[in-house]
């Protein structure tokens, strides 16, 4: 696996690859990486001739300077995790590199209502600076494909909204949610969870997985609010339950009402904020 840390360094080996007809897949991540990462890695290694994962930890996208500072670093086993994984080029740069002083970086998208709900509500900023560091990492690698898991679904739906509005012309890959065996969603923040919490949190995955049970006989809102009883017991402070129309990201008053239906959740389990959700209704 190459590694470069570098921008000048990495487009010199993209565009030979490029120039010889090859296509390049990109998987952005902020490393700390588990099998949820990797199955995005491994679908662009099937898909493409040169596979690009970024590592980098975007300050921009953190609202609390205390979660930025906390967030899992592993490089090394990243490497070692990446090169078995078939992944052909790793780009790990500084924050000089991604934000260059005299560079001007700021995007200035309006993402209307897909931004203003979920953790766009709980998050102000955050979806600005992801889209930021996404819009300057692609402009950098400019890949055929980028591959994005459904587990940060309003994430994916802002950057599919970005890629419309700026016609960057990039195949955008949805990959689905991997699971720990008991059904809590791979998160490089379950590391932070004791024992304890640990346990406890699979209450997400069930929540979500029995709410989706109760559709034929209940609304949106009454599955709404069952959820968030279920989800508050000591420890737990949940944010939000919504279910949502899945391309609009607007909570659903019927079932009916749309043919893509998502439930999304967000919830402090002690002091580690976890998020997941399901598809309840597919088109
Ligand atoms: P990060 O949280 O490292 O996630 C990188 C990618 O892995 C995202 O597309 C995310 O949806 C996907 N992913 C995380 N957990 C997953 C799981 N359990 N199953 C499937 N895919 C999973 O998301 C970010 O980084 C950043 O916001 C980034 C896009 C890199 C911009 O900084």
């Amino acid at each position: 696996m190459y590694l470069f840390k570098k921008v000048n360094d990495l487009q010199q080996h993209l565009n030979k690859i490029r120039k010889n007809g090859g296509e390049v897949g990109f998987v952005p991540t902020m490393g700390a990486l588990h099998q949820g990462h990797l199955s995005l890695i491994q679908q662009s290694v099937e898909a493409n001739d040169c596979t690009v994962c970024s590592i980098f930890v975007n300050p921009t996208q953190f609202n609390d300077n205390a979660d930025l500072e906390k967030y899992p670093r592993t490089v090394a086993k990243d490497m070692a995790m990446l090169t078995s994984a078939g992944n052909n080029v790793l780009f790990l740069p500084d924050v000089s590199e991604v934000y260059p002083p005299g560079l001007n970086t700021e995007l200035k998208l309006d993402f209307g209502d897909l931004a203003n709900v979920m953790e766009g509500y709980f998050r102000p900023g955050h979806f600005d600076g992801m889209a930021q560091v996404v819009k300057r990492l692609l402009d950098i690698v400019q890949p055929h494909r980028l591959y994005m898991g459904q587990k940060d679904f309003q994430q994916l739906a802002i950057v599919r909204n970005m890629l419309t509005q700026l016609e960057m012309p990039i195949d955008l890959v949805m990959c689905a949610i991997i699971r720990e065996e008991d059904g809590l969603a791979m998160s490089s923040r379950n590391v932070r969870l004791d024992s304890s919490l640990r346990e406890k949190a699979l209450l997400l995955s069930q929540t979500l997985q029995e709410g989706r049970l109760k559709m034929p006989s209940k609304t949106p809102a009454e599955i709404q609010d069952w959820a968030l009883k279920e989800l508050t017991i000591p420890s737990f402070k949940p944010e939000y339950f919504e279910i949502v129309n899945a391309i609009t990201l607007q909570p659903v008053k019927k079932f009916s009402d749309a043919e893509y239906v998502v439930a999304c959740t967000a919830v402090w389990v002690g002091e580690i904020r976890l998020i997941d959700n399901l598809i309840y209704k597919e088109e």
